[in-house]
């Protein structure tokens, strides 16, 4: 099978305005994609075109939720319209939570599923037609080492990273004789603005970030796994480490993570 590469390919990326998606879009443009982004800050997004000059027009944002199904919309209508087309959707935008599920709302987890998972699968439904007609057609989903592994204190977000594990590992198979890869990256903890972001919490947050990666390497580390045409990855030797001790001594990762993580 080729590489796929990224020279005039029309990405439509969601969660550009910090961290990860930040350094997506702007290696995309790099590399020659053309490149529709999106996430709630307009000004970011600004600041991100602004940020590389936007040679040739390659970086286009419409501003807004992926949770309301309007703008979901109106970023596959502005996507076709803008670029003729839509080649690889990288689902990326995301949210967390910590603290005891217990002790935490309804809305909570409501709204970290929103964000999380039925946004990526929503939006990814809209795309399907068009990636159908696509160049090389691949949808990317930014997953978490926690689709594979859950940990105490993140049960909303975890639980929402394993249903779009099994959702992608679905589609996989169903958009498989279309020609269209489904590509599940599951990162460990990075550093961006992940961690101010966090929705109702009450957790000090400071020491989770311990060996995180930097954002810019994860981003680089995703749009090889989608060059290389990778099924999945999990990202670090730390996350590799601990799903597979999860998987051969599961009732002593319990042990370890109450003890460690709680
Ligand atoms: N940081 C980590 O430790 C870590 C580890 C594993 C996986 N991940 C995953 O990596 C992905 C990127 O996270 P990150 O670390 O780069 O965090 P980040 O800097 O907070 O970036 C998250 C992006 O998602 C956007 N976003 C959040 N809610 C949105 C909404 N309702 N509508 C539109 N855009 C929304 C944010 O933009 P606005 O706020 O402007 O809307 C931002 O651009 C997420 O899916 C996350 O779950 C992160």
């Amino acid at each position: 099978m080729a590489k796929r590469n990224f020279q005039n390919k029309r990405v439509l990326l969601t969660g550009a305005s910090s961290g990860i998606g930040w350094y997506l879009a702007s290696e995309l443009v790099r590399a020659g994609a053309y490149v529709v982004v999106t996430s709630r800050r307009a000004d970011r997004l600004q600041q991100l075109r602004q940020a590389f000059g936007n040679p040739r027009k390659r970086l286009i944002s419409v501003p807004g939720d992926v949770a309301d199904p309007q703008h979901r919309v109106r970023l596959i209508e502005t996507t076709v319209e803008q670029l003729s087309g839509i080649d690889i959707v990288i689902n990326n935008a995301g949210i967390g939570a910590i603290g005891p599920f217990c002790e935490a709302t309804p809305d909570r987890l409501r709204r970290v599923f929103e964000v999380d998972f039925f946004a990526a699968a929503e939006l990814t439904r809209l795309a399907l037609p068009h990636l159908k007609q696509g160049n090389q057609p691949a949808v990317c989903i930014v997953s978490s080492v926690l689709a594979h592994r859950a940990v105490p204190g993140k049960s909303e977000y975890c639980a929402a990273k394993f249903a779009l594990r099994g959702w992608a590992e679905s589609l996989r198979l169903e958009l498989r004789p279309q020609g269209i890869d489904v590509i599940d990256i599951c990162p460990s903890t990075t550093h961006s603005e992940f961690w101010d972001s966090l929705i109702e919490t009450t957790q000090d947050v400071k020491n989770v970030r311990t060996g995180a990666q930097s954002a810019e390497s994860v981003a680089h580390s995703i749009l090889s796994a989608i060059r290389m045409r990778r099924r999945d990855l999990i990202l670090s030797p730390g996350g590799k480490a601990l799903v597979w001790l999860s998987r051969l001594a599961p009732r002593l990762t319990d042990n370890l993570l109450l003890k460690y993580a709680a």
